[in-house]
């Protein structure tokens, strides 16, 4: 479940907020009741945009893990898009919204510009700012046809669910939704995707796919003091190359051959995103469920415009190198196999992960990832190599038919000091070259995982 992807995006852009916060409030006006204005009866655009809603993961977010909010309510409280997922803030939880067809509990009562403001500006009737837990910076580049294509889905292709999301309620001055504005304002970017007409077709629909409904950027793209994302296409410098969120690390999507997508070629990536597993990738961590909820529906033309886009992203932010015919790498499996092992970390991995990974770092096709000249591997930031090996993993389920093999957690099986080597180990061997990972590191990324 997404519960902590967004905490502290919305954590600090309530804190930017308060900056310009004076203690007024707004109260909140109650929503107009305006009759929908979509046509039920047709079915080709309800259609296209369920296809959308796919894309742009509203289930995701919008849908309660079984059991309700609390996991012991009856099974219907994790209807589709009835809302009730918990995002944590340091503040406090902010719940999704119920954005079902249901006059009172859901949007039922949205007119269609009531709904384009939602989602594109982050702004529902009433006034009522929305947390930027609710991606609406990427959103806003959504084109008017498949807004209306959305709303006609939302309107008539949902079945609506009478229960009320739990309401989210920040204890003060976080709960003055108002102040939201001055973020909205100073970081938020509210035009709609404008076509390159210097490009392809193809790259133009891989880059309005990746900026707006896949709102990728909102994990791949770092983020600046306010938490506001570093850019939001190709032009900034920042676009896509590698954010942490609630302590997964959204690795670098330029072509960067060390970290980032340079060895990875499109169709490993088309791969990737339809079925978890790639180039001897497995998604893993948050892209799990990215992997899961949406971009698996992707239409392969769909997919092959994402992966032509990202594959034209000039390589930025390089980190970590792969040598893939280093002498050093044929040396590690010699000495590992002849188990005359001195780097410190080899014997953590002989013992705990080469019956999956193997001794050479290639793992096993469609069932264990290599870690030899794996990108992920390779990244600047190890929070999502510790979070992996604290709580294990699990590939995505999809309709690909792939056996999802798990990874085991290692947290009371691996000490800091054994977890820093063997993670030290697997970044400096096979011809990988990173940075070392240090105990005190794994300690204050376990630290803050409470684990
Ligand atoms: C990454 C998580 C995430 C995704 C993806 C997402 N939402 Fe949201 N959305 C939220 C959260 C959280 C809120 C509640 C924010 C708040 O209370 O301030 C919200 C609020 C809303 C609201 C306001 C409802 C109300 O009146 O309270 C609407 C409408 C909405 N989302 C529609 C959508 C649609 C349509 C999509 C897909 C195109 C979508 N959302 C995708 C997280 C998400
Ligand atoms: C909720 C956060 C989140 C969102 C949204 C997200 N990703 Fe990811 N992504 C991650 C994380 C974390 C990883 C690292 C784990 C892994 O490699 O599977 C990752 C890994 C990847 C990788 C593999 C990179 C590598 O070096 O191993 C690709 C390709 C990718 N994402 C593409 C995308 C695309 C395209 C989108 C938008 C359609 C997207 N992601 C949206 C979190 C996210
Ligand atoms: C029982 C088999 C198994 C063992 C043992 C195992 N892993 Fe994994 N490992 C996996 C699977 C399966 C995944 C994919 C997990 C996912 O998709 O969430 C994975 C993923 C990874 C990844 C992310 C790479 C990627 O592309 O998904 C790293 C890094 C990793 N393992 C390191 C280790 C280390 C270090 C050890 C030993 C301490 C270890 N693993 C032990 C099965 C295993």
């Amino acid at each position: 479940m997404k519960t902590h992807v967004f905490s502290f995006i919305a954590a600090a852009a309530i804190a930017c907020a308060m900056f310009f916060a004076d203690g007024v409030t707004l109260h909140r006006a109650h929503a107009q009741m305006l009759p929908a204005q979509a046509d039920a009866s047709d079915t080709k655009l309800i259609a296209k945009g369920e296809y959308l809603a796919k894309a742009a993961d509203c289930a995701g977010c919008h849908t309660a893990p079984p059991g309700g909010p609390s996991g012991k309510e009856p099974l219907h409280r994790s209807a589709p898009f009835a809302g009730g997922l918990p995002m944590g803030s340091p503040f406090g939880t902010i719940w999704s919204s119920n954005i079902t067809p249901d006059p009172v509990a859901g949007i039922g009562h949205y007119s269609y510009d009531d709904f384009e403001r939602a989602v594109r500006e982050g702004v529902a009737p009433g006034n009522r700012r929305l947390y930027p837990a609710m991606p609406y910076p990427s959103f806003a580049k959504i084109n008017d046809d498949d807004m209306h294509a959305l709303y006609a889905y939302f309107m008539h292709g949902v079945a609506p669910v009478s229960t009320p999301a739990p309401r989210t309620d920040l204890p003060f001055p976080f709960n003055q939704r108002w102040t939201l504005m001055f973020w909205s304002f100073a970081f938020a970017p509210d035009d709609v995707f404008v076509p390159d007409s210097t490009r392809s077709p193809q790259w133009n629909r891989g880059a309005y796919l990746v900026q707006s409904l896949g709102h990728c950027g909102a994990c791949h793209t770092p983020r600046g003091p306010a938490y506001e994302e570093r850019g939001y296409d190709e032009h900034a410098r920042h676009y896509l190359t590698g954010g942490t969120n609630d302590h997964w690390f959204a690795p670098n999507l330029t072509g960067d051959d060390g970290s980032g997508l340079g060895r990875i070629s499109e169709d490993q990536i088309v791969s990737f995103l339809k079925s978890g597993h790639g180039g001897g990738l497995v998604a893993f961590g948050s892209m799990v469920q990215v992997v899961e909820d949406s971009t698996q529906y992707l239409s392969d033309d769909d997919l092959r415009a994402i992966a032509h886009y990202l594959k034209r992203l000039p390589a930025r932010e390089p980190s970590g190198r792969f040598d893939d015919h280093s002498h050093a790498a044929l040396q590690t499996v010699r000495a590992m196999n002849t188990g005359n092992v001195e780097l410190p970390g080899a014997g953590v991995y002989q013992s705990f992960c080469a019956r999956c990974h193997k001794a050479d770092g290639m793992g096993e096709a469609l069932r264990y990832p290599r870690l030899a000249g794996n990108p992920a591997v390779l990244g600047a930031h190890v929070d999502s190599l510790v979070r992996l090996l604290v709580e294990g993993g699990e590939a995505p389920h999809t309709q690909a038919g792939i056996e999802a093999k798990k990874m085991p957690p290692f947290a009371g099986k691996l000490t800091d000091t054994e977890m820093a080597r063997v993670l030290t180990f697997v970044r400096n061997t096979w011809g990988n070259d990173a940075s070392p990972v240090t105990s005190r590191e794994v300690e204050r990324i376990r630290h803050s995982l409470g684990k």
